[in-house]
Parts: C-alpha cells; structure tokens; sequence
C-alpha cells in the first residue's frame, strides 16, 4: 500500500479544510503556543512531506535541513518573506501562496484605518470609555480632517497599492504613487495616479500608506531621514510589514508631533502589548494584523493554501506559487 502523506500544519485552519486533509494525509496541528517553537518544529517538519505555515513562522534554513523528505511549503498568507525562498528552491522545494484573494480585503482595511485616523474615531472611543466625553459639538472639539480632497501617497502599486488607489478615488482623494518602475501610461489614466520620487511621496502626501514587499532592501526603508519629509499635518499608514518602518523613529515622530498619526496593522515585532510606546500615544490607531481578517477572505485563503498543498505534494503546478 502506498505511504500516507505527513502533513504539519503550525496552526489550525477551517475544520472543512482539516476534514480533507485528514481524509487523505496523515496531519499533524501544532496547538498551544504561537509561534510555533522552534524545536518542536525542527522536530515535527523531519518526517513531513508537505508543510502549512503562516507569516509569523520562520522557515529558515535549519528549517529546511530538517526537512529531509518535504514537497511542498503552503504558507497562509500572500508575503514569504518569512520563508527563505531561495534556499527551499534550491532543495527542490515548492512554495504556494495566497495572493489576489486577501487584495480587497487588505485594501479595505487600510482605508479603515485612514478614515479612523481623520476622523478620530477610535480616539474618540477611548475617549468615552475612559468618561472623558466633556465637550459637545463646540468648533474646536473632536474636530477631524476631511479625507476627501487630500492627497494619499501609495508606496508600491502592485495589487493592494492598486485597489487602495481605487478606493481612495472613490473618497474624492488626489492619488500620487511611487513603485519601483512607474506603471504604464494606460494604467496611470485609468487609475487616475500620477508617479512621483520617493522623496516627493513623503512630501507631498497627507496620508501615506505602505504597500511594498519586506526584504533585506526594503528593511527600515521609512526611517527618520524619509519621516522627516512628510507634514506635520500627515498621516502614516502601515498594512504590509512592520519591519519596513523604523519603529523607535516612527515612535519619536509621533510623540514629537513631527507627523500628526499613524494607523498600523503590522509592527516590527508581532505581538505587540501594551509596554509598546506606539500603544500610549493618543495619535494612533492600532490593529492586530488584521489585514486579511474578514471572514470571506480567510474561507478562500484556506482553500488556496489546501489546493497549493495537494497540488504540490502530487508534483503538480500549484495554484499560486512563488
Ligand atoms: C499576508 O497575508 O501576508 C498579510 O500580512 C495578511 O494581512
């Protein structure tokens, strides 16, 4: 009889998607801390053939020595850069991913925390929460900032730099963008967005939202010497990796008011608690990774991540792969 596949998984996903697999493969579902340790995953990946992980897991090298017989890394999530691609790949090692299907979701949730911010309503909420609701309607009280009219700055205009433009239109908003190479002329008309330096992107926005990929090239890409060029009266969006923000210099720019806020989903070490400074400043909005977080997109996320997996433990072309 044929050999059951091994299958790790560092985290549940759906019980449809656990009732498949199990119908098949012989799985294992890391329950209890998260991440997953790294001895216990140095341990249990040894005999695995396929692998499904997600963006907190470190896929590294030692990793991927241990895992003598594994087909097939599905991570749950559309950046890798938590696994080392060009080591897997070297040992022959496919890796699916879920792009597309978390773009609207991300794109949504990052135009929640630009409206958030403008208007100040989670600052408002904590407001009354704290009994510190006072004032009533007064010219100077709670006053907010109409998003309509202002200029947002997309750094990367891949997908979700894309659809945040999109939307942002749709607000009534001035799109300007940099990316590494401009988009075509056909694209900047339907998109409305016009192509600026990076140097120009943090001067010229009054909300300024990141939307590249984390790598070795990008980490601290916005640090003080690119913070320093934005308003004061600006606004910082973070939903793709913490790691590309400077966090301590984002901090002491919030603090300083140098910049007027700043709306993060993702932080350069996840997750954070409340000793993080980012936490005590009333000129933040802070979300728990939730970028792909809707129900709708985690149900299509964990059937990609199922497809990618089957199709490449049977040496298959996956459905997304990297
Ligand atoms: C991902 O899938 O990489 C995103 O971080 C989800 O928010």
């Amino acid at each position: 009889m044929k050999r059951k596949f091994k299958v790790l998984l560092t985290r549940r996903l759906h019980d449809f998607a656990l009732d498949k697999l199990r119908k098949k493969y012989e799985i294992t579902v890391h329950s209890g801390k998260i991440p997953m340790p790294k001895n216990r995953l140095l341990d249990l990946i040894k005999d695995k053939d396929g692998l499904i992980c997600f963006p907190y897991d470190s896929i590294d090298k030692q990793i991927i020595n241990s895992a003598k017989k594994l087909k097939i890394i599905s991570t749950y999530s559309v950046g890798f850069d938590h696994i080392d691609i060009k080591y897997a790949k070297k040992k022959k090692i496919k890796i699916g991913y879920t792009p597309d299907v978390l773009t609207n979701a991300t794109a949504e949730l990052t135009i929640s925390l630009m409206l958030d911010l403008l208007r100040r309503i989670t600052e408002g909420d904590r407001l009354i929460r704290k009994n510190n609701w006072t004032e009533i309607f007064g010219a100077y009280d709670y006053v907010g900032r109409d998003v309509s009219g202002k200029t947002i700055g997309i750094l990367g205009m891949g997908r979700i730099g894309k659809s945040v433009a999109m939307k942002a239109l749709g607000l009534g908003m001035n799109v300007i963008y940099h990316n590494r190479k401009p988009m075509s002329k056909k694209m900047e008309i339907s998109l409305k967005s016009k192509y600026v330096s990076l140097n120009n992107l943090f001067k010229k926005s009054d909300v300024l939202t990141i939307h590249i990929p984390y790598s070795k090239e990008t980490h601290h890409l916005v640090d003080s010497s690119l913070l320093s060029k934005m308003k004061k009266t600006s606004f910082l969006i973070n939903t793709s990796r913490g790691k590309i923000v400077n966090e301590n210099d984002l901090i002491m720019y919030l603090e300083q008011n140098k910049i007027q806020g700043a709306g993060l989903d993702v932080f350069e070490k996840e997750p954070i608690n409340k000793k993080n400074k980012l936490t005590k400043l009333e000129n933040t909005v802070l979300a728990p990774h939730i970028g792909s977080s809707t129900d709708e997109t985690r149900y299509e996320m964990t059937e990609i991540t199922v497809k990618n997996l089957i199709l490449g433990l049977n040496d298959k072309k996956l459905v997304y792969s990297v």
